[in-house]
């Protein structure tokens, strides 16, 4: 563990420890991949103001998201098959979140159910929600969501229809993986896995099986599953789930102006600036190119997070100071949760949270609320022309 200094490190360890496929499925984007690489190049183009002789006690980097009291603006974001990552993955990135004081969200597509996640934690976690064709499967999930007293829900709106990722068609990954010849060598090369596996019953989507009408079977699970996502999904929904949930909500998968326009007029309490962690439209922008002018348009009238290649407590700095109330980070704690398991995401968020504190301090400031666009030299990256 000592070895560990950046969440590189943990990417590294994940790769061996994780069967290729899942690493696969954590470390890829759409097509050719080139905005899951900008989301982090980008921040990379963003210098920050060194500035000496400021006060340097008393530092804190404790804040607010959607009223939440968080230990550092970092919630986890919501991953498909975390279980898939290490054994009862969700359970254990909870448990190091809540410990962390950060808020965990619970993916649609997890293997660990609402009910798995709930019976680990005593505070309040976040619950993600697709939406699918069966409404009344949708409405006995949120449902689901309020008895076990979720925090917020965050509802995902940029997966209609299911982008394509190169690796996970190559692997034919699936959730168990299928015993074939080359499944059973990835497994193999990683024993301690498949130890940990063979030792928990969460090993398929356990939100859905024994819930969804009709899904009686792992291949009925696959295949309900491949043609629940709605395309006829619209603002309209919004409505209809905002009513039905009646708590915080955060609309997550916003990119554009306009659609951040539309997101306040839904009366929901954030938006999530993201492209799906560039797994979604291959080609979209990187988020923190997009952030300013989310931040102009609609700043003033709603809590805007942003998510998608931050790698680092620089990363989180940037996004705050660009205007964003808090981050999110989908695979820096999936690698900490496949290198090391619980103790990984609690190291993913410790990495984050000292790199944060350093370069605040290195910049002059002493809390979160003080982190405005003066810390950055006067940048603006790219606009996206149309
Ligand atoms: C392996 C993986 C699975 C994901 N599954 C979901 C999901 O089930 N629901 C969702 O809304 N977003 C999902 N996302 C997107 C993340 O919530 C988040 O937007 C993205 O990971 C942020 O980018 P980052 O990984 O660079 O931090 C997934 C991302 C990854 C890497």
């Amino acid at each position: 563990m000592r070895k560990i200094l950046e969440i590189n490190d943990l990417k590294k360890l994940a790769k061996r420890r994780v069967p290729k496929m899942f690493f696969d499925y954590a470390d890829s984007g759409a097509w050719t991949e080139s905005t899951y690489r900008a989301n982090e190049e980008d921040f990379k183009k963003i210098k920050l103001r060194q500035r000496v002789l400021v006060d340097m006690t008393n530092r804190s980097l404790e804040s607010e998201m959607i009223g939440q009291k968080v230990s550092m603006p970092v919630a986890l974001s919501p991953t498909g098959l975390t279980g898939m990552q290490h054994a009862n993955g969700e359970m254990l990135a909870a448990q190091a979140a809540e410990e962390f004081g950060v808020p965990f969200t619970l993916s649609t597509m997890s293997i660990c159910s609402i009910e798995d996640v709930a019976s680990v934690t005593k505070k309040p976690f976040w619950f993600q929600l697709y939406v699918m064709k069966d409404r009344d499967f949708i409405a006995d999930l949120i449902n689901r969501a309020k008895a076990a007293k979720c925090g917020a829900l965050v509802l995902t709106l940029d997966l209609q229809i299911l982008g394509q990722r190169h690796k996970d068609l190559r692997n034919n990954l699936s959730a168990p993986p299928k015993f074939t010849l080359k499944n059973l060598w990835q497994m193999m090369t990683c024993p301690k896995w498949c130890m940990d596996m063979l030792q928990t019953d969460k090993r398929t989507f356990r939100n859905i099986a024994g819930h969804a009408k009709n899904v009686t079977d792992l291949s009925s699970l696959s295949l309900w599953t491949a043609s629940q996502f709605d395309p006829k999904l619209n603002w309209n929904d919004v409505e209809w789930i905002k009513k039905i949930w009646g708590g915080k909500l955060i609309l997550k998968g916003i990119l554009d102006v306009e659609d951040a326009k539309m997101a306040v007029k839904t009366g929901a309490d954030a938006i999530l600036v993201s492209n799906h962690g560039g797994r979604q439209l291959d080609g979209a922008p990187s988020t923190i190119s997009v952030l300013p002018e989310i931040v102009d348009a609609v700043g003033d009238m709603i809590e805007i997070h942003l998510d998608g290649g931050i790698r680092s407590g620089q990363d989180v700095l940037k996004a705050l100071a660009l205007g964003a109330k808090g981050t999110f980070i989908g695979r820096p704690f999936l690698y900490g949760l496949g290198a090391l398991g619980k103790p990984g995401v609690t190291k993913a968020l410790e990495i984050i949270r000292n790199e944060l504190d350093i370069s605040m301090a290195l910049c002059g400031k002493k809390k979160i609320a003080d982190l405005t666009h003066d810390v950055l030299y006067d940048f603006r990256p790219s606009k996206p022309k149309r």
